[in-house]
């Protein structure tokens, strides 16, 4: 059983999913801690009925970005988690995180990288004009959503849809994408050569 802690800013729907999929048996996990930058987010809420300690890291309440990333790496160190799972976590992590955490920490993403990369995933895309989009769940490396694939999940992209209408299709997508690609880290099913994941 792995410990699998949780790093998200917002709504939290992606946490709820990995939750839900433990909850049913379905991933060899515990979850010990949400980590949140953001003393609002309906992630804590989600936490608290579950159980599960969260703790806020409020970037406002830091003298510089440096001292931010030191409180974020001290709380999330204190997880003593296997896995880091970025669920909606709206800021981009400093190297020292990255480094501690390499191999260890995965993100999901609202596109199919290395398309529409960076925030507004979804708005990009709606923008492009691509036919088809999804969502993406990678390791995280130095860069901003660049590491090894694990999972990917497509929709179509339809004439009339917005930003809403997209994500909301592309949603659907992740809360079976990142369940997935959790249950695969956990039963140690992921093999990482260079940029290539293999699953066993
Ligand atoms: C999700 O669509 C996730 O892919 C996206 O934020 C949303 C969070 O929803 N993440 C990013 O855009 C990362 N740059 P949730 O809080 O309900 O899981």
């Amino acid at each position: 059983t792995k410990r699998i802690a949780f790093l998200a800013s917002g709504r939290g729907s992606n946490f709820q999913a990995v939750l839900d999929a433990i909850a049913a048996g379905e991933i060899p996990a515990v979850c010990v801690g949400l980590v949140t930058d953001n003393p609002r987010a309906h992630a804590i809420e989600r936490a608290k009925d579950a159980g599960i300690p969260a703790t806020v890291v409020e970037y406002a309440r830091f003298p510089s970005k440096a001292a931010y990333e030191e409180g974020l790496l001290a709380a999330m160190r204190n997880c003593r988690a296997d896995l880091f799972v970025l669920a909606g976590y709206m800021r981009i992590l400093g190297a020292a995180i990255v480094h501690e955490f390499s191999g260890r920490m995965i993100n999901i993403h609202p596109a199919l990288l290395p398309a529409f990369a960076g925030l507004h995933a979804q708005r990009q895309a709606v923008e492009y004009g691509v036919k088809v989009s999804g969502c993406t769940v990678h390791l995280v490396d130095e860069g901003t959503d660049t590491g090894p694939i694990v999972v990917q999940r497509c929709v179509p992209v339809l004439p009339d849809d917005d930003e809403t209408a997209l994500a909301d299709r592309i949603l659907v997508e992740e809360h079976k994408a990142l369940p997935l690609a959790v249950k695969l880290f956990c039963e140690d099913r992921l093999e990482v050569t260079g940029r290539r994941v293999r699953v066993r």
